[in-house]
């Protein structure tokens, strides 16, 4: 579960890094030519194989994980409060179903378009591209979509908050003198992640 997990936050920091090209490249070309390069590598698509099986993997880990938990303690402590988790260690199972409910909707919005769908096609020097950046930018531009993506977002930063250093943990990686900086690692990963991706439909919002 939580290889899967490194592996999923890996994931998305090149995923907003390649989206983040949209915000400094009017012309689209930076992030198209990214994405056809992500859509047509062979060695992308095998990884785009194991990201599927580790989101899977990683859900189904999840629910067992959050399952044993329910069953070994079925009634809840009397008085809460004292644990010395974070606050939103105690809804990762919901926040993660959360998040995944909107990544379904986000799959039906671009990446099986991108698959299997007709996108426009723009020239980059002499090739032709799929012009995936307008297909973004257009959905972008509709408010209901920007709010639906800001709130997704914001779940994601509060299941991340408490992904890293969680994940460490269950590696055996802790240590009383670096447990509080992989605390901090956790929280900026999950500000930095979460912030940089709302960027994404915020500043397009605003600016188309
Ligand atoms: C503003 C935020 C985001 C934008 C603009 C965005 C954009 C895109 C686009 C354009 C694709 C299709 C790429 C292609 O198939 O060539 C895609 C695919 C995908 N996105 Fe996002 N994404 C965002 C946030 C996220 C988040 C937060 C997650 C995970 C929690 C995520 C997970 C995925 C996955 C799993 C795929 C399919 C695999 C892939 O194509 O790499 N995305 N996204």
């Amino acid at each position: 579960m939580a290889l899967a997990g490194l592996f999923l936050i890996s994931f998305l920091v090149v995923h907003l890094s390649i989206n983040l090209l949209l915000l400094f490249d009017d012309s689209r070309e930076l992030f198209n030519i990214a994405a056809h390069f992500m859509g047509t590598n062979p060695v992308i698509q095998v990884f785009q194989i194991v990201l599927f099986g580790g989101i899977i993997l990683h859900i189904l880990l999840g629910i067992i994980l959050q399952i044993q938990n329910w069953l070994a303690r079925p009634t809840r402590y009397k008085v809460e409060g004292y644990s010395h988790t974070s606050f939103f260690s105690k809804f990762m199972i919901h926040t993660g179903a959360v998040i995944l409910a909107f990544l379904v909707i986000h799959l039906f919005n671009f990446f099986f378009k991108a698959k299997f769908g007709e996108l426009e096609t723009v020239m980059i020097g002499n090739d032709s591209y799929e012009d995936m950046g307008i297909l973004v930018i257009e959905k972008f531009k509709e408010f209901p979509y920007v709010i639906m993506y800001v709130v997704w977002l914001l779940f994601l930063g509060f299941h991340l908050d408490h992904a890293f250093h969680s994940a460490l943990q269950s590696l055996g990686l802790n240590h009383s003198k670096y447990t509080p900086v992989a605390f901090g690692i956790s929280r900026a990963l999950a500000i930095l992640i979460a912030g940089g991706f709302i960027l994404i439909p915020v500043v397009i919002y605003i600016t188309q």
